[in-house]
């Protein structure tokens, strides 16, 4: 299953994949076992009655190094569900106990507390690539962090019909874009809101298997950023996603793609996925003409992905954005298949309208701390202030390249605005 949460309909097909499972198959592991790890979770949070000077740190757990999840508390009877955490969409949705169509395995249905869960008539569709959705009443109830911290009110969507949800490894999705769809909150914006964390803002450490993941609500982690001088703010492009405006794309010195076009931050992608063009210009960059020649497209651990010869050490690929250069380290995108053949993790894709869109998935945020920021940040553009940055610490540069501009057109930004919140 493609977790691009984002990009709904706005990714209208791969151009190699016939079906998108950026959701890695258990190759040696079964669900069952799956499920059993993601019940170890612990999470670091909150006792009751918290001081909300400081963030809240809440451990994440790697499926795969495709897919992180956490835990909240659903209700008065406070049950706990888990939740792929997703910055690439909006909503926060459980699968109901008598939703027949949610049976992905391993997913453990939420029975609604009366007591605190007031469903409204009003729907809530969660939809994303490849004509997936999670659909049902929104409504109104507590969520807590851990059992035994407070709870804040919020609208959810008590899904009820699920379209092609197999394979997530959760019971449903925490969404953590920075504007709310229709009818719906954000989670961290109501933390912040009624009183339980001090910013509207939180810091994500994705990593790979082995190492800690984690989720800073409220601020970020003065533990693994203790200077803030570190952390590089890009304004956004405008308030609908984590996405800025790209420039340029580099190999070294060269321009690889000067196009530009829109770069967006998703951790519910587990690959990074980009327009063909610019995948073609980038293996460009690693080989030469006659080296190309032998790429080719094969599977390898369940995608369609090119593989070339694994020859010589690789150059990191720039991605000039806002007065920074952040870049995809080439040793966690090009990876050994065997037989003297290297597999490039970066999906081919086509999207509709004119522009290029790079959508940074989880092999980009390996590198990085990211700090989401909804309401500290300053603009591109006086006139339309969105208020939003993100903060990257990690192998980050300045770069001349130019900020918000001409690249991409307004025609653009407002298809994209009409396709990502359809409800
Ligand atoms: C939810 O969205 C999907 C995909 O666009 C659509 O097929 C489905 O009919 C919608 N469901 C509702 C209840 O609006």
């Amino acid at each position: 299953m493609m977790w691009c949460l984002l990009c709904l309909s706005l990714m209208v097909a791969a151009t190699t994949a016939k079906k998108l499972n950026v959701y890695r198959k258990p190759e040696d592991r079964s669900p069952t076992f799956i499920i059993r790890d993601m019940m170890k979770i612990e999470s670091d949070a909150i006792a009751q009655k918290r001081d909300e000077s400081t963030p809240i740190k809440i451990t994440l757990q790697n499926n795969q190094d495709a897919a992180y999840t956490g835990k909240l508390s659903l209700g008065g009877n406070k049950e706990e569900h888990t939740f792929f955490f997703d910055t690439g969409s909006p909503w926060l949705w459980v699968a109901l106990d008598d939703c027949t169509s949610c049976n992905w395995p391993g997913v453990n249905p939420y029975t609604p507390d009366s007591g605190t869960n007031k469903p409204s008539s009003k729907i809530g569709n969660a939809t994303y690539v490849d004509g997936q959705f999670a659909t049902g009443n929104i409504a109104t109830d507590e969520v807590r962090i851990t059992a035994d911290s407070e709870p804040i009110t919020m609208n959810i969507i008590g899904v009820s019909e699920a379209h092609d949800i197999g394979n997530i490894p959760a019971d449903g999705i925490l969404g953590l874009a920075p504007s709310p769809a229709k009818n719906t909150d954000l989670f961290v914006t109501q933390l912040h809101k009624q009183g339980l964390i001090p910013d509207d803002m939180f810091g994500l450490e994705i990593k790979p298997n082995g190492q800690d993941s984690f989720i800073t609500l409220g601020g970020y982690d003065t533990e693994r950023v203790p200077d803030p001088k570190e952390i590089k703010w890009i304004n956004l492009y405008n308030k609908d996603s984590w996405w800025t405006e790209f420039r340029h794309v580099y190999y070294g010195d060269t321009i690889l793609s000067s196009k530009g076009g829109l770069v967006v931050f998703d951790s519910g992608t587990s690959i990074t996925t980009m327009s063909e063009n610019i995948l073609y210009a980038i293996i460009n960059g690693f080989y030469t003409k006659t080296e190309g020649q032998s790429c080719t497209i094969k599977q390898f651990q369940g995608l369609d992905l090119w593989h070339c010869p694994c020859i010589g050490n690789f150059d990191d690929i720039g991605i000039s954005m806002n007065g920074y250069m952040a870049f995809l380290n080439s040793d966690l995108i090009i990876k050994d298949a065997g037989q003297g053949e290297c597999a490039i993790e970066i999906l081919p894709a086509k999207f509709e309208g004119d522009n290029d869109i790079i959508l940074l998935g989880d092999n980009f945020f390996f590198d990085y701390y990211v700090v989401h920021d909804i309401n500290g940040g300053k603009i591109y553009d006086e006139d339309s202030d969105t208020g939003m940055r993100i903060g990257l610490v990690g192998n980050i540069v300045e770069n001349d390249d130019g900020a918000f501009g001409s690249v991409i057109s307004s025609a653009l930004a407002m298809l994209v605005m009409a396709t990502l919140f359809l409800n």
